[in-house]
């Protein structure tokens, strides 16, 4: 149930760049002109710049990085779950700790969003830097009614995604497996999915996305490794993205729970970093080197060892 205040924002977003009447306005959500007024008064605070004329009503000029992105990003949505409810955060521990907290009593698709993230998680207990306007960071709860087998094929799912809303935007986006996005050769996203199941049951799956969005001071061990597409001089609005992305998102996990995976897999092989390379895996702290040959249907990587032998592998690191 949207608020009184979001419904105005949406008014507001639908007239862009037009005056609506503060009693249009009223009319239409069935509540005063006073508490119209009220409620601009409390977006222009938030960051919405709005211009109000006497004769003409309310006029969405703008919005100052201090906005609530979230009206933005749920409204008129082409999708029917995901990215409907966005928690929006200015800081926060972590979002996949916010959306772990809340997994059991929110629909699928919830969407938590931070600004900034005081304890940001990256995988194999490693810390993800997550200073304000230097990134993109979020959470999104899924309920899928899988076989537990099929759970680590939804990093693969997600990585399919962000690189086709990437390529969408024209963006050459390659994957390294599992869960790392590559531009130029470094990498610029990575996906966290943390999942809370029973002996036979998942009761949710929580998918982390850290991408690097905005002009950002790597530290020298990581400077040749990462990067940002600010760095690389591509501007990326976090709105207009994850509008794109949630769509692409909702369409490749529909085909997923259906059985379909074509689409995934696809782009998972052609946009591969690795494979067709000699990699190493990394495992416990030994480096080994292999030749990726393949991703099969589950979404493991196949390697061929320097003796011929040809192993699954179905987690873990690989550094090209
Ligand atoms: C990795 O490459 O190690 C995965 C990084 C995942 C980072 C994201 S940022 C949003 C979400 N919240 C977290 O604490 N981690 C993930």
């Amino acid at each position: 149930m949207k608020s009184t205040k979001e419904k105005i924002i949406n008014i507001l977003i639908d007239n862009k760049d037009k005056y609506i009447s503060g009693e249009s306005i009223s009319e239409k959500l069935e509540v005063s002109r006073a508490s119209v007024w009220k409620h601009i008064k409390n977006l222009e605070k938030e960051g919405y710049q709005i211009e109000s004329k006497t004769s003409q009503g309310y006029k969405l000029i703008g919005r100052t990085d201090t906005a609530n992105p979230s009206y933005e990003i749920s409204h008129r949505l082409k999708t029917s779950f995901m990215g409907q409810r966005v928690d929006y955060f200015k800081t926060i521990d972590s979002t996949n700790i916010q959306a772990n907290k809340i997994a059991s009593q929110s629909p699928e698709g919830t969407v938590v969003l931070a600004d900034e993230q005081t304890k940001g998680k990256g995988r194999i207990g490693r810390t993800w830097v997550s200073e304000q306007n230097k990134g993109l960071y979020f959470s999104t709860i899924l309920k899928p009614d899988i076989a537990l087998m099929q759970a680590p094929f939804i990093t693969q799912l997600v990585a399919a995604s962000l690189t086709k809303t990437f390529l969408d935007l024209g963006i050459e986006i390659s994957i390294k497996w599992p869960n790392d996005l590559i531009y130029k050769g470094k990498k610029v996203a990575g996906i966290l999915t943390e999942m809370s199941a029973e002996i036979d049951h998942i009761s949710y799956i929580i998918v982390g996305i850290g991408i690097n969005l905005y002009k950002k001071d790597f530290e020298d061990e990581i400077k040749d490794k990462a990067t940002s597409f600010a760095n690389e001089g591509i501007e990326i609005d976090r709105i207009e993205f994850l509008r794109k992305f949630f769509p692409n998102f909702e369409d490749l996990y529909e085909k997923f729970k259906a059985g379909d995976k074509r689409e995934c897999l696809d782009i998972l092989r052609s946009r591969s970093a690795v494979l067709g390379r000699e990699v190493y895996k990394i495992k416990e702290g030994e480096r080994v080197k292999v030749f990726a040959r393949d991703i099969d249907d589950m979404g493991n990587l196949i390697v061929e060892h320097e003796s011929g032998q040809v192993e699954t592998v179905f987690t873990g690191e690989i550094s090209i």
